[in-house]
């Protein structure tokens, strides 16, 4: 068996491990190699703060990466991503699972809607790049008995495509559950999927700098496609530009839960009245007005994420001073505010001048951010981070111009 074009995505060791496990298993058809897996190398598994397992990613970007939060990752699971979604489990529910791993989200929603569902029905799409990584999903011990069912839906697969060859799982996947696994690049499995179609999607990529290409505009379009009006996309990240991309995608955007990090993660809808809670009023003026609010392409769903990260430093580039405020010493969020830092307020003043702005208390810049003043926490149809963001872009980009003062 070969693996070249198998995504070499977990740590190199561990990975070389997991495909040697199924290829014994292949050869001897017996079940040994992988019910002694965990045992030989459990120092490969890390061990995060609620008991359940994780595993390191390979060095991405110059960067190693843990799949999960140390804090927990079955944890992460229900409260990142259950806990945000509003289902209505009277009528049936689909949840598309992006980078499934080794299967903790798919596995925490099971759960949920086994608690809550009534008679209505689950269908659950992993994707997921690399095969070595739900292989792994097969080989440690399960954090709820819910990862059984995951279990036994990535095995199934696993066999289909010829990488496992022995069915050792023996959780039925009840009838009202349907779990498809798609073993692809994301982007690609997106663009095959129909219009108006989940309820919710999971979003949980490695970071922005290891995995632009999974926080794309473009990546998010196909998003904005394939969800319901009232469906919610919860993902772990607070950062400014994927949130500027989901708003260019046309979504609403709210704040997710904390956990394991100090800033609420990410949620967006093409429905406001979904996401309870407005963005940080500091997170918003910066998503607005300064160049980190430049978002990541990918025109055509398939640049690598160097091409995607270049190409955003010469846009941040291009629109400073141009139609963004420098993102230099945070100058956006004092606007409309007095400083007493004399030396700190001469570099903020030198950047604002850059924009026609004469000073952090003139009127251009109360007028700039003068929807802040309504900020409440709770969004609704007419107030919310979305519109605000918007607006704030477009009175900034009217002082640049010199159109302030025209209605
Ligand atoms: C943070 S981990 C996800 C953990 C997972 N949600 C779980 O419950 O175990 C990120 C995952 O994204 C996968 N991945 C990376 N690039 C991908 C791509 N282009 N398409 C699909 N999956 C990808 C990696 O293999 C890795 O398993």
């Amino acid at each position: 068996m070969t693996y070249e074009n198998d995504a070499r995505i977990i740590n190199d060791d561990i990975f070389d491990l997991i495909n040697q496990c199924f290829d014994e298993e292949k050869s001897s058809r017996n079940n040994e190699s992988r019910l002694n897996f965990f045992d030989t190398y459990n120092n490969y598994f890390v061990l995060t703060d609620d008991g359940s397992y994780s595993i390191n990613s390979k060095e991405i970007n110059h960067k190693v990466e843990t799949l999960h939060t140390s804090t927990g990752a079955i944890s992460e699971s229900f409260e990142k991503f259950i806990k945000p979604m509003k289902f209505n489990y009277d009528a049936d529910i689909a949840i598309l699972d992006i980078c499934a791993g080794i299967g903790y989200n798919t596995s925490a929603a099971i759960a949920d809607f086994m608690k809550n569902g009534n008679d209505s029905k689950l269908t659950v799409d992993m994707v997921e790049i690399s095969k070595a990584t739900l292989a792994c999903g097969l080989l440690v011990p399960s954090p709820i008995k819910e990862h059984d069912i995951t279990k036994k839906a990535i095995e199934e697969e696993l066999i289909r495509q010829d990488y496992a060859t022995l069915s050792l799982e023996t959780c039925e996947i009840p009838e009202n559950i349907n779990i498809n696994v798609y073993i692809e690049d994301a982007r690609q499995t997106v663009q095959k999927l129909k219009d108006n179609s989940y309820d919710a999607i999971f979003l949980d990529p490695f970071s922005q700098n290891m995995a632009p290409e999974l926080f794309s505009v473009e990546f998010f379009r196909e998003f904005r496609r394939v969800i319901k009006y009232d469906g919610i996309i919860a993902t772990y990240t607070s950062s400014a530009p994927v949130r500027a991309g989901f708003i260019e995608a046309d979504f609403y955007i709210g704040q997710g839960p904390i956990f394991g990090r100090k800033q609420g993660g990410t949620l967006a809808s093409p429905n406001p009245l979904m996401l309870d809670t407005s963005l940080p009023k500091n997170d918003e003026i910066r998503i607005a007005l300064s160049d980190v609010g430049i978002p990541f392409r990918d025109i055509n769903l398939n640049s690598t994420s160097e091409h995607i990260l270049d190409e955003r430093t010469e846009e941040r580039h291009e629109a400073r001073h141009n139609t963004k405020i420098s993102s230099a010493v945070k100058t956006p969020i004092f606007l409309a505010c007095e400083m007493d830092d004399e030396k700190l307020k001469r570099r903020v003043e030198r950047n604002l001048a850059k924009m026609n702005i004469p000073s952090t208390t003139s009127p251009e810049a109360e007028y700039i951010v003068e929807c802040e003043t309504d900020y409440s926490k709770k969004q609704d149809i007419e107030n919310n981070s979305r519109t605000r963001i918007l607006e704030m872009e477009k009175r900034l980009k009217k002082v640049k111009t010199g159109n302030y003062g025209d209605t």
